[in-house]
């Protein structure tokens, strides 16, 4: 299979002289939904702002296949800007790729229903709580219809019923546009639910120690979140996991 982006032996060590990253090697194919699960501070963020290229590493290389493809980001810390309203905060980031007017209407329309905001588009960011800025920051992303999604525990401040909606709109984008994604999260059942693969990691210095597959069922609903497999695949990541905890 070939890869679209492939880390091969990257390390970064930060002026502080923090080791965030030891010799990371992993690739990820066009096409695959692939999660990062660690504890705090082993490295999830710094991988995801090495593979946008937010910062250079300081060991090793990052490739990306051909041109490197469309991406969109969404920040841990949603990163809106406080000035602009909603809207605007999504459709900025079009406008920046000088987009036709009709095409940035349509798009911000479309996302922000997506994420259920269509109401709160003149709210600026300082009126809506930390989850709702956090869906702002996935319309923003969404809405420059990138290829590569890069996204930072994008979920975790929101409430169940919200959460396990966007799980689901999300497996549905990532299959009819062909996404590839690249998602943190701290959540075992969440990773469980969405990926394809799981890279486990471990901290001080952050290094990846396990790769699990489960690509399978490509269908997944309520269903899939009962079955016998997935908590099965949940035990088996817990353990992972906690081996890396107790190292
Ligand atoms: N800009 C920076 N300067 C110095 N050290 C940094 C910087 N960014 C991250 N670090 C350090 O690198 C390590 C990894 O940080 P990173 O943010 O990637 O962890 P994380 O796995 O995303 O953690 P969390 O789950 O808490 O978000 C931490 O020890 C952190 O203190
Ligand atoms: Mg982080």
């Amino acid at each position: 299979m070939s890869q679209l982006l492939t880390f091969d032996a990257v390390s970064k060590r930060f002026a502080n002289d923090v080791l965030a990253l030891d010799r990371v090697s992993f690739s990820v194919a066009g096409g695959e939904f692939v999660s990062l699960v660690g504890p705090s501070g082993c490295g999830k963020s710094t991988i995801l702002r090495l593979a946008a290229g937010l910062t250079p590493p300081t060991g090793g290389n990052i490739r990306w296949e051909g041109v490197r493809p469309r991406l969109g980001f969404v920040f841990q810390d949603a990163a809106l800007m406080p000035w602009a309203d909603v809207e605007k905060n999504v459709r900025l980031p079009l406008e920046l790729l000088r987009m036709p007017s009709d095409v940035v209407q349509r798009r911000v329309k479309e996302t922000l229903e997506l994420v259920g905001l269509t109401a709160f588009a003149k709210a600026f960011p300082r009126e809506l709580s930390g989850g709702m800025r956090m869906r702002v920051s996935i319309a923003r992303a969404l809405a420059v219809e990138p290829s590569v999604l890069l996204m930072d525990e994008p979920f975790a401040a929101l409430d169940e019923f919200t959460r396990e909606r966007l799980n689901d709109e999300l497996r549905n984008l990532w299959r009819t546009r062909g996404l590839t994604i690249l998602f943190v999260t701290h959540s075992i059942y969440e990773s469980v639910y969405l990926s394809s693969r799981v890279l486990v990691m471990r901290p001080r210095p952050g290094r990846i120690v396990n790769d699990l597959e489960m690509s399978r069922p490509v269908e997944r609903s309520a269903e899939f979140r009962h079955s016998g497999e997935y908590a099965e695949r949940c035990r088996a990541l817990r353990d992972a996991l906690f081996e890396g905890a107790q190292a």
